[in-house]
């Protein structure tokens, strides 16, 4: 059984130092490791990096992160992508990493992915250059994952988890006003998942959203963001079965510690 903590939109400023560091010094005992689907800070400033840096610096199990919007807001992504990497976090962009987690290897393929829209209300690579960079930027993002998934799974790994910042289903999106999902997620995402294959896809974001969702060919999604799962992280437990392969049974969820937003 892998313990997988998660949380994203926490979204710490220049005096939150210290707000979430309570729980996350519980979270060892609870969670085999802590994912973080951006927008951990509010403007993205290096300053802010520092602070999230802080919060989850030495707590006794890999943290692996990507970013959100806000933090690109002040074009200081590569200062706060710095802190976390000099805290020890992995921050993934189009990649995968492999975790070895009590003898279990554990994947996780990130990238923050990007908007454009679902099945049949999604926009397209056509008209204005401007479309088509949207689109293509949200197409390049979708490919690093499902690349990322297929090298997962080559590397031998007995459970696989996908780490975004926007949305691939629209499921996980419910309670948002419909016109903004096709800033809140893609369907190209859910597309990389069903072909790269995963046992877990975890996304923020959607702050209104739901937690429970699912692709077409059946991968778990769940909306980490912190104000729909009301805590500090969410844990999800993965069995691993026998030889390594990554179970299909459900996956359970257990409240974490009291959160802040
Ligand atoms: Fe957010
Ligand atoms: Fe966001």
């Amino acid at each position: 059984m892998i313990r997988v903590a998660a949380v994203g939109d926490i979204h710490l400023g220049p005096g939150s130092a210290g707000t979430l560091r309570p729980a996350f010094d519980t979270l060892h005992e609870q969670a085999d490791l802590l994912l973080l689907a951006g927008d951990l800070t509010r403007h993205g400033t290096a300053e802010e990096g520092e602070v999230v840096a802080g919060e989850v610096a030495g707590l006794g199990v890999p943290v692996v992160a990507v970013l959100g919007n806000h933090d690109y807001q002040s074009d200081q992504e590569a200062e706060v992508t710095a802190a976390l990497d000099r805290a020890g976090v992995t921050v993934l962009e189009g990649e995968g990493t492999v975790l070895d987690i009590g003898g279990v290897r554990v994947g996780v393929a990130g990238t923050k992915g990007f908007g454009g829209g679902f099945a049949g209300r999604s926009g397209g690579e056509f008209g204005e250059p401007e479309m088509k960079d949207f689109i293509r930027y949200t197409r390049r993002c979708a490919d690093g994952l499902r690349k990322s998934l297929t090298m997962l799974r080559e590397a031998d790994c007995a459970v696989r988890i996908a780490l975004t910042h926007y949305a691939p289903v629209p499921d996980t999106l419910a309670g948002e006003p419909l016109e903004i999902y096709p800033f809140l997620g893609s369907y190209l995402l859910a597309e990389a998942l069903d072909e790269g294959g995963a046992d877990l896809a975890v996304h923020g974001h959607a702050h209104h959203g739901t937690e429970h969702g699912m692709t077409g060919e059946g991968v778990r999604v769940r909306n980490v963001a912190q104000p729909v799962i009301g805590r500090a992280f969410a844990v999800y437990h993965l069995p691993v079965h026998a030889g390594g392969a990554a179970g299909d049974g459900g996956v359970t969820a257990r409240a974490g510690a009291v959160g802040a937003h």
